[in-house]
């Protein structure tokens, strides 16, 4: 086939993705309460109705709405099969002996990993300059001198080590962390810091427990702020990387503080202790009917007096139990005990 005809043939391909994802979208909204569960069909003559299929389920499942990045992806992974091929996949992916990590791999296909070190700087000023001083301050009066801290949807990792680097800098500003004579930074002794990240890519937890990144193109390190190169270490071997590129991993004494786990957003953590700082950025735009779902789970899982972040563009829709605080047009959200009965 020359490039021409398959171009044409993805263009034909995503011009009925389209459309199964206009007609997806038109069903569900008119469904009140959440995500209609119709019985799987036998037969699923139409690319436009295995599409229909497939990002119903995969919404159910995930939370992940069917949306124009969604339906290039799959338009890419239909291009590769031919027609009785993706009508079989499909149904044994639909069947009830499908198991969870054939679904996870096409997930895996869908899903936006983009992320970086200092993404969205604003945010994690306010961090550095309000959130934290005042909950450590708050958390020194109290005598619980844990700081717990999540990031709900971290890809490869940069954002929840971001956040174990940016918490220590707050303590050893208030005080209660030390510089060992490596330079590295912990905490002193009866404080404690951990930080979880999670997400539902098993790839992505992989390369976030490895904390090794790479400057190919500066990618992870685009908008880092240089005073952070302090918790890396170089580890650049002589034949794996380009000229010029440089392959660095986070210090132990950040990556010690720091865990990864992989989970889906749609369902409960494992149980443990409420976390002070919830962080949960740039994920929930690609959701639509599950946003209030996963906002009560992420609102469940902070201990009062906590904050929660979303990204910046997200609507805050859960609001029971969160007082809303706005800075330069940025928000964040504190769980309060009495509810939001005062909103600033
Ligand atoms: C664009 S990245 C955001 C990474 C980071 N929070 C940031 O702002 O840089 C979105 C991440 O959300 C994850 N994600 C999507 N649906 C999820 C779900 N149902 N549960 C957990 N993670 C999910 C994706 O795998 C992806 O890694």
């Amino acid at each position: 086939m020359t490039c021409r005809v398959v171009h044409s043939h993805i263009d034909t391909l995503l011009a009925d993705l389209k459309t199964a994802t206009e007609t997806l979208t038109e069903s569900l909204q008119s469904v009140h309460g959440g995500i209609p569960i119709a019985p799987i069909p036998k037969r699923i003559d139409t690319l436009k109705g295995i599409v229909h299929v497939l990002m119903r389920e995969v919404e159910r499942r995930y939370g992940i709405a069917p949306g124009s990045q969604v339906e290039r992806k799959l338009g890419r992974i239909f291009a590769t099969m031919t027609h009785d091929d993706l009508q079989n996949w499909s149904l044994m992916l639909l069947s009830p002996a499908a198991n969870e990590s054939e679904w996870l791999s096409l997930v895996e296909c869908l899903t936006v990993h983009e992320t970086y070190f200092d993404r969205d700087r604003e945010q994690l000023g306010i961090l550095d300059s309000e959130i934290l001083p005042r909950m450590i301050e708050r958390k020194q009066r109290s005598g619980d001198h844990t700081l717990r801290i999540w990031s709900a949807g971290c890809s490869s990792g940069e954002e929840t080590y971001n956040l174990t680097m940016i918490a220590l800098l707050s303590l050893k500003n208030a005080g209660f962390a030390c510089e060992r004579e490596d330079g590295s930074l912990t905490p002193i002794p009866g404080w404690n810091l951990s930080v979880l990240g999670t997400d539902i890519s098993s790839q992505m937890i992989r390369i976030a427990k490895s904390g090794t990144y790479s400057t190919i193109e500066m990618g992870s390190f685009r908008n880092m702020n240089p005073a952070l190169w302090r918790f890396f270490e170089e580890i650049t071997g002589q034949n794996d990387v380009a000229e010029g590129e440089r392959t660095m991993r986070i210090t132990p004494s950040v990556s010690g503080l720091t865990r990864f786990l992989r989970h889906n957003l749609l369902e409960p953590l494992p149980e443990m202790p409420p976390f002070d700082l919830i962080l949960c950025r740039n994920v929930l735009i690609y959701f639509q009917y599950s946003k209030k779902v996963v906002q009560e789970q992420l609102c469940s899982k902070l201990a009062f007096g906590g904050t929660l972040m979303l990204g910046a563009t997200d609507v805050m829709t859960h609001r029971k139990k969160l007082q809303q605080h706005q800075d330069n047009g940025l928000f964040w959200y504190v769980k309060t005990e009495a509810g939001a009965d005062r909103w600033k």
